[in-house]
């Protein structure tokens, strides 16, 4: 479908391909996921070959749904939102391009070299240093469309969705700049320039902000604008939301060191990454009490409007997350649950609750939107998919609780000599339940996205043209 390269006239294009590679990435890295979570149920799995076993998937799993899923899903919906609420098309249609066919080859490279086994090592920061850099590149170039496009704005007021989309940017590009800064000794190996306990601290202060940048203070971005909307109600306060903002970003940062304690990390880090952490409790559950309650007045709607419930259900995640989360970060509380399935149960409320669920919403919104359409050519087939992502959800958090509690009583209990009671593989074995639950909720929610595909499928092929095209057209009425 071609858009015309008009000044009265928003950029789709681009919001178009992010939003249909959001859908595609979401179902290749969630299969991903059901696969490797069968390896733990199946270990014969694994193939016998290196390029298919776990240890080489895992990564190119949390590569395919953060970066691929998570980060089309933000580029997609901050162009549309930054248009929109701009009232102005994006500063360069080029550069715009550049970003989306720029990702796609960093996701490509990913694919390829992950399973080959080239990785830096550091977890989310695996991708070797030309890749790196073509990411940073990119990176860059979104930072300058997106705030070219506020510098240009027709509205007097930024809105402050954009400004969430515009901390997770600035955030994003020095967490990589710094986080990746080493030594390239060949093509596809490089050592990092920190060494030790800094090499630790300097990969959880990026590990740690990458998920409260790139996977909630982006998401939430996204909150402030898809959530007032679908629910067509004013966001319950603005006072909070800039009051959320500061004290969101300003306590995140801090955080880091509670991936790391009882590490060789300076205990005083420890305790200060653990009290931050502790508090960033309040500006989470802030906004996420500004999200639920801008549907006073519309409750109603959420027995109707399955995206609506998309998107409140995330907030409900959230909310639990970042309660879970801080409680996680008190030290005591770490020494149980660290290196259980416990931490992947809380990954995994976050990540399907409330990144990817909050994004479904979100596209479900956009697509109609985007070429022309009064809405998704099935209301019922949204419907089955957010049951097979709330039941998905719940599978996987509630096994992966199960499991965690387990694995940490059962490695700490000792006997009275001072032996273990019990070995390894023994807590491993109580596990194996609670893997093939984990592997059932997945298959659930990874199924509801094929739904999803199907359903924008019918969708755009059902959009006409001329419609399409008219969908562009920007209408300076006040509203966005
Ligand atoms: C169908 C859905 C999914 C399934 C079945 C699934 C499964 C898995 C499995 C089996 C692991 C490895 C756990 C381990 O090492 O014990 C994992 C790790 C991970 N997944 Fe998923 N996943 C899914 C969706 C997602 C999504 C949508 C995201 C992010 C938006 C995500 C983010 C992660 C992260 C960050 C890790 C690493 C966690 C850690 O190191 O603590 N996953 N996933
Ligand atoms: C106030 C908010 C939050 C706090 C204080 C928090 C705290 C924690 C803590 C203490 C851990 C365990 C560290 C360890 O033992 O290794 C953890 C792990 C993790 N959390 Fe959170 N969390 C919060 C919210 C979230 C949200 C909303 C998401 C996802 C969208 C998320 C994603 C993750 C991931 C991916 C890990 C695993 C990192 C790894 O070891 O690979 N967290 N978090």
């Amino acid at each position: 479908m071609s858009t015309a390269i008009s000044p009265t006239a928003y950029n789709y294009k681009v919001v178009r391909q992010f939003a249909i590679m959001t859908v595609v990435w979401g179902i290749l890295g969630m299969g991903l996921g059901v696969f490797i979570a069968s390896q733990l149920v199946w270990p014969q799995l694994n193939l016998d070959l290196p390029w298919t076993s776990f240890g080489r998937l895992r990564p190119l799993h949390t590569n395919l749904v953060i970066f691929a899923f998570g980060g089309c899903a933000l580029f997609g919906t901050s162009y549309y939102v930054v248009q929109r609420t701009c009232q102005t098309r994006l500063i360069s249609d080029s550069m715009a391009a550049f970003t989306f066919w720029g990702w796609q080859a960093v996701i490509v490279g990913a694919l390829i070299t992950l399973p080959m086994g080239f990785t830096t090592t550091k977890e989310y920061a695996e991708l070797e240093w030309p890749l790196a850099i073509l990411l940073a590149i990119v990176w860059v170039t979104y930072a300058l469309v997106f705030f070219g496009t506020i510098v240009k704005r027709k509205t007097k007021h930024i809105y402050v969705g954009n400004w969430f989309y515009g901390a997770f940017i600035v955030v994003t590009t020095m967490l990589h700049i710094v986080n990746h800064i080493s030594l390239p000794v060949s093509l596809f190996k490089s050592y990092s320039a920190y060494a030790g306990a800094t090499d630790a601290m300097i990969q959880w202060w990026y590990g740690h902000n990458a998920v409260g940048f790139f996977l909630t203070t982006g998401f939430l971005g996204m909150m402030y604008y898809f959530v007032p909307k679908q629910a067509e109600r004013p966001i319950y306060s603005y006072r909070l939301s800039i009051v959320h903002f500061w004290a969101l970003i300003t306590l995140y940062i801090w955080a880091g060191p509670h991936h790391l304690h009882y590490t060789a990390l300076p205990d005083w880090a420890q305790s200060l990454g653990m009290v931050m952490s502790i508090i960033l409790l309040a500006p989470s559950w802030g906004g996420m009490i500004n999200g639920m309650m801008t549907l006073s007045g519309a409750w109603h709607k959420l027995r109707t409007d399955p995206i609506l419930r998309f998107l409140v259900v995330s907030l409900a995640f959230y909310g639990m997350s970042t309660f879970e989360g801080p409680m996680m970060a008190i030290k005591t509380v770490n020494s149980l649950s660290h290196y259980t399935d416990w931490t992947i149960g809380h990954v995994h409320a976050g990540a399907l609750g409330w990144v990817a669920m909050i994004s479904i919403g979100a596209v479900y919104h956009m697509i109609p939107k985007l070429y022309g359409r009064q809405q998704m050519h099935s209301v019922g087939l949204i419907n089955a998919h957010f049951w097979l992502a709330t039941i998905g959800t719940v599978l996987y958090i509630a096994s992966m609780w199960v499991n965690g509690i387990t694995q940490g009583l059962m490695w700490r209990a000792i006997n009275d000599d001072g032996t273990l009671t019990y070995s390894f593989v023994e807590a491993l074995q109580a596990s194996h339940p609670g893997f093939i639950v984990r592997a059932l909720g997945g298959a659930f929610f990874a199924s509801g996205m094929l739904l999803m595909a199907y359903n924008v499928y019918r969708t755009v092929r059902a959009a006409n043209p001329v419609e399409a095209e008219e969908a562009t057209k920007i209408v300076v009425v006040g509203a966005h």
